[in-house]
């Protein structure tokens, strides 16, 4: 028997194992006409496969709420009934194979408008097909970075009510879990984050009014996302500063809120929210952060990062460091490693018919 392949149920949904694919950006929606935005046939193959190849949750990547939430020209969008529709043929094909169609929703904030990552991934002024972007304060990320816009509380009040309609739009396509991104150093994090979050008014300063914004999402997704399903929130547990940044001490203190404010789990990564910071990457990094919200609170938790191995992740879900283990790029190098993994581990995954005589 392997932990790693018993299934996990939150509220009223059973994920069929705790093999789970992190939301990855793929940056190859349409940039102009009717389909900006909109999952094409590489987003289907692409997550088709890894949902064929016995994984139990699918986080699309993180598809932005509002033109200006993308990161690039080339993210995906939320934002209209175009996008639903492409999308449906996605979450229908990942249910067909057993598997869970989930997705990240998104604002970039001050790291929005940039090229795509195999072009440079450098800031796009507006002349180049890019927008002035938008953050808590006008500090860039970056100090060479054009200068990011101070969001007023309007405008704040009207990106809390962008999350929202992602989020009805996510249940109409078919999604039936709902990440909200407030992880590396995008829009929800540069709020929690005091390195970048310099406001002086109810969003600023002491702890509570820098998670104002993330929990006002979060309540505005709940509001809108069947009380059956469950939401997912994904935080950076530590900006990785020495002083005056985002702590794992602070991520505790946050998934008490976000729990109390109906986010089922925590998907606990890190960094992203300043330049230049050492990160001590190694094999599960970052699981350590997710073990501590697990043991402190009653949220559960993903842990994500590094994790490769089959023996390495059931011993994380096993041990009781997380619930569930989140991979992104082995999966994208063995989009069957959930198979794998099972067959190693003596544990049962779906398989598509076809594929039976393998
Ligand atoms: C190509 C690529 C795109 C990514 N895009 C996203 C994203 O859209 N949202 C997100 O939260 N993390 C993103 N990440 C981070 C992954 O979700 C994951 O946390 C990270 O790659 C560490 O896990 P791994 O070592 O298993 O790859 C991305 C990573 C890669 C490699």
């Amino acid at each position: 028997m392997s932990d790693l392949f018993e299934p996990y149920t939150l509220r009223s949904l059973t994920i069929p194992n705790r093999v789970w694919m992190a939301p990855m950006c793929q940056y190859s929606a349409d940039t102009t006409g009717p389909d900006t935005g909109a999952p094409n046939d590489w987003h289907f193959a692409h997550l088709a496969a890894r949902a064929s190849g016995g994984t139990g949750l699918i986080l699309v990547e993180a598809t932005a709420v509002s033109p200006e939430g993308r990161i690039s020209p080339a993210d995906l969008g939320i934002w209209n009934d175009t996008q639903v529709a492409a999308f449906r043929r996605i979450t229908d094909f990942i249910t067909s194979q057993g598997s869970i169609p989930g997705i990240q929703i998104a604002h970039a904030g001050r790291k929005a408008s940039t090229d795509l990552p195999w072009q440079g991934g450098a800031p796009l002024g507006p002349g180049a097909g890019g927008w002035q972007t938008l953050a808590p304060s006008a500090v860039p990320f970056a100090e060479t970075d054009p200068l990011p816009a101070e969001l007023t509380v309007d405008e704040i009040q009207e990106i809390v009510g962008q999350f929202a309609a992602a989020a009805r739009r996510a249940r109409e396509a078919g999604f039936q879990v709902v990440e909200v991104h407030g992880a590396h150093g995008y829009l929800i994090g540069e709020f929690l984050s005091p390195h970048s979050n310099h406001r002086t008014d109810a969003y600023g300063g002491s702890f509570e009014n820098r998670a104002r914004f993330a929990l006002e999402v979060v309540d505005a997704v709940r509001a809108e996302w069947p009380e059956d399903l469950p939401v997912f929130f994904r935080v950076s547990a530590t900006d990785w500063l020495d002083e005056g940044g985002w702590t794992a001490d602070d991520t505790v203190r946050l998934a008490d809120e976000l729990l109390a404010h109906g986010v089922d789990l925590l998907d606990v990564s890190s960094g992203g929210n300043a330049p230049r910071v050492r990160i001590p990457a190694g094999p599960g990094y970052q699981v350590p952060f997710a073990a501590r919200v697990k043991a402190e609170t009653r949220l559960p938790v993903a842990a994500v990062g590094l994790i490769t191995e089959p023996e390495q992740a059931e011993k994380i879900v096993t041990n009781g460091e997380a619930d569930a283990v989140l991979l992104g790029r082995e999966l994208l190098r063995d989009p069957s490693w959930a198979r794998r993994a099972a067959r190693e581990l003596g544990g049962t995954v779906f398989v598509p018919q076809q594929y039976h005589r393998s």
